[in-house]
């Protein structure tokens, strides 16, 4: 909180420049020889995106666009937005998988109404099968919920991992898209997964504490990839001016000490329709079609697979397993 770029966010002025470390990831598939794969070789195959590793283990080509939302500080809408947005990319005729990646306050299942039986770890752990824990809620979304047992994705064994990329690699033929909705904060799993995605989401509510922690999750991730495309999302706002006003101060401070200019995906409004409908777990962009907020978050959804389409055909923006499971996160 006290960090120099962090202050300057809060008072607006300040000066020197930090440059973003640049660690991406080479991503891009590479043809591999044919050998006999074992499965740590696998693993490491798969992990570099290696073809001939994905075929291997039966990996569809086509796989989903995968889309992580997050936010620094807690509580500023990350699990409504992906509940609703869900909703409204489904709308459009698209086929939506929801995996809720907070591993600690797992909600997504309350804000439908639902309780699974069963969740991540029964499959991770050999219990259930994928389609087994999948829950499919009214508007034609499919639910992967969260388990409170995996403490971190890169502490999963190798058959595990394997376990995960085959299930998970399989809905790349059922799902266009795959909404990632992660804890709050910067905890190793939650980097891994926003480093894994194919875009970051960054959540925000006006208050000066979201502003900030949303700053330093832009921060962490400039840093760990500078190439990685981030949108701001202002949640709880009261209009337009207030949503541009917050976006303005992260962008600033972003380009000056990250040079990294980040994008504005939109806003959605304070609405009481959102804590009513919450308070029935029914999303509100199905139980108040009309109010403001399920009309912004269905222009959200819009945007969003206009980019997605328009991104598409430039660089591959499905999950990647190495940065998922990759060991050296700091914490
Ligand atoms: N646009 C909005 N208008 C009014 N209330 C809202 C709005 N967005 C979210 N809320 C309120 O904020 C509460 C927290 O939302 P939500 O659970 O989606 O946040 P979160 O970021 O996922 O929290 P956590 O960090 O705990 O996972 C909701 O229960 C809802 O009452
Ligand atoms: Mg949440």
């Amino acid at each position: 909180m006290n960090s120099h770029d962090s202050l300057t966010l809060l008072r607006k002025r300040g000066s020197g420049q930090s440059k973003a470390v640049q660690s991406g990831s080479n991503l891009h598939c590479k043809r591999g020889e044919r050998r006999m794969l074992d499965q740590a070789s696998v693993l490491r195959e798969v992990a570099n995106h290696s073809s001939h590793a994905m075929n291997a283990i039966g990996v569809a080509d086509c796989q989903p666009v995968a889309i992580a939302i997050t936010s620094g500080k807690g509580g500023v809408g990350k699990s409504n937005v992906v509940a609703n947005l869900a909703i409204s990319l489904a709308g459009l005729g698209k086929s939506v998988m929801i995996l809720d990646a907070d591993f600690g306050l797992a909600n997504i299942d309350l804000l439908f109404g639902i309780a699974p039986r069963h969740n991540l770890r029964d499959f991770v752990f050999g219990r259930t099968s994928l389609e087994d824990i999948i829950v499919e809620v009214p508007g034609g979304v499919k639910i992967i919920p969260a388990s409170s047992g995996i403490e971190q994705m890169a502490a999963l064994t190798s058959e595990q991992q394997l376990r995960l990329i085959r299930g998970l690699s399989q809905l790349g033929t059922l799902t266009d898209y795959l909404l990632i909705d992660t804890a709050a904060g910067i905890s190793g799993n939650v980097v891994q997964f926003l480093l894994a995605a194919g875009i970051v989401i960054v959540v925000t509510a006006p208050e000066p504490t979201a502003i900030v922690d949303a700053y330093l999750v832009i921060k962490i991730l400039a840093h760990r990839e500078s190439q990685k495309r981030v949108s701001i999302l202002v949640n709880s706002v009261s209009g337009r001016d207030e949503a541009l006003s917050v976006f303005e101060q992260i962008n600033a401070v972003s380009r000056r000490f990250l040079s990294k200019p980040v994008e504005l995906l939109g806003f959605i409004e304070r609405d009481s329709h959102v804590t009513q409908a919450v308070r029935q777990q029914a999303p509100w962009v199905t139980m108040f079609p009309g109010s403001t907020a399920s009309r912004s978050v269905n222009r959200l959804a819009k945007r969003l697979h206009q980019q997605c389409e328009a991104m598409k055909h430039q660089k591959d923006m499905s999950l990647s397993w190495r940065a998922l499971f990759e060991q050296d996160i700091p914490s």
